[in-house]
């Protein structure tokens, strides 16, 4: 774990993560929610404030970040429940169990961003999708297809909106994987 980026996150806090960033995560979000349902158990990876457990109704998604600050925020300020402290390259949580697993902006942070796409493979049940968004201004879209081909997972759709910042990934983890 980069232990400087996570200070980073921590002495910056929520209220001001919010105010920076709390508009540009919602249109990610919005992309994502088009191909999740309701109620499917999640993981919400680098979850930050709780930003997309909020859109989720929270109840059915886990988040899973390692900044304290930004947890606390998303705990007292959001109300979001399901909070786990922890690290994206070696998650805390067990294997083939969440139907879903989501990752917003956290990728460019990770020292081996395909060591997290390989753990959030991990942990999604065979059969689930993941919904993974790529800072443009550190993956190329060659790169990002990169990383995916290195994993079993498969690209279902791609989002390339230009007023977006980041590339988003709709992924599907095959039902062999087990
Ligand atoms: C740009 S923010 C995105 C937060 C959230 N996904 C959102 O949509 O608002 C990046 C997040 O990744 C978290 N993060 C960075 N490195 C991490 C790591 N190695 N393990 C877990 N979380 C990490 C940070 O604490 C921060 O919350």
């Amino acid at each position: 774990m980069k232990k400087d980026i996570i200070q980073r996150y921590d002495e910056m806090g929520g209220r001001i993560y919010e105010e920076r960033y709390r508009e540009e995560q919602q249109e990610k979000y919005r992309w994502a929610n088009k191909f999740l349902e309701e109620c499917q158990l999640t993981a919400d990876i680098g979850c930050g404030t709780g930003l997309f457990q909020k859109t989720r109704g929270g109840g059915f998604v886990v988040g899973v970040d390692a900044s304290a600050a930004l947890l606390e925020w998303a705990r007292q300020a959001n109300q979001v429940g399901l909070l786990v402290r922890g690290d994206a390259e070696q998650l805390p949580l067990r294997e083939g169990v969440f139907q879903v697993v989501t990752c917003f902006t956290v990728l460019q942070n990770l020292e081996d961003p395909e060591v997290g796409l390989e753990e959030m493979a991990r942990v999604t049940r065979p059969g689930g999708v993941l919904v993974v968004s790529w800072l443009k201004k550190r993956f190329q879209l060659s790169e990002v297809v990169k990383h995916i081909k290195s994993t079993d997972l498969k690209m279902l759709e791609l989002c390339e909106d230009n007023n977006l910042k980041d590339w988003i990934t709709l992924l599907s983890k095959s039902c062999k994987n087990s």
